[in-house]
């Protein structure tokens, strides 16, 4: 493994809870990958590439629109939740090819924060729920260290 390689299948903090007010994108950097964040008008977490399917512009400088998607700010593609491009304004009823999608990335909100796994969503399923170690295994993980 190359001491530049970041571990992708795990769970990350994202930010607190109260970091992601309801329809505000967000641009974040996690393990190394683009990622945009938002919380849905139902109050769920969305997150996926912040890169568009097209010309792979910054989706977290677009805009959510009334109807939940996501507009990318370049030539106007629009993305659900799921990362599905549902729009293409330059070819309003034209097909839309499955190739134009971005990747998703499993959140978990908990604890009053918000976690990301960046790297394959499968394993994310069976991995471990991630936790925040309490203030008091803290203490007694401190008066171990200090004790040796
Ligand atoms: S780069 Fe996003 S629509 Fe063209």
């Amino acid at each position: 493994m190359s001491p530049h390689s970041v571990v992708r299948n795990s769970w990350y903090v994202a930010g607190l809870s109260k970091d992601f007010p309801k329809e505000t994108l967000s641009g974040h950097v996690i393990a190394k990958r683009p990622i945009v964040i938002w919380r849905t008008k139902d109050g769920d977490i969305a997150a996926f590439d912040d890169r568009c399917s097209h010309k792979r512009f910054p989706l977290s400088k677009g805009r959510l629109m009334p109807d939940g998607t996501l507009e990318c700010a370049y030539h106007g593609l629009r993305y659900d939740t799921s990362g599905k491009c549902v729009m293409i304004p330059s070819h309003p009823t034209g097909p839309i090819s499955p190739q134009a999608k971005v990747i998703g990335f499993p959140v978990k909100e908990q604890d009053g924060l918000v976690w990301i796994w960046p790297g394959d969503p499968a394993p994310a399923t069976s991995a471990t729920s991630p936790t925040v170690a309490s203030p008091s295994s803290w203490r007694r993980a401190r008066s171990t260290a200090t004790a040796t």
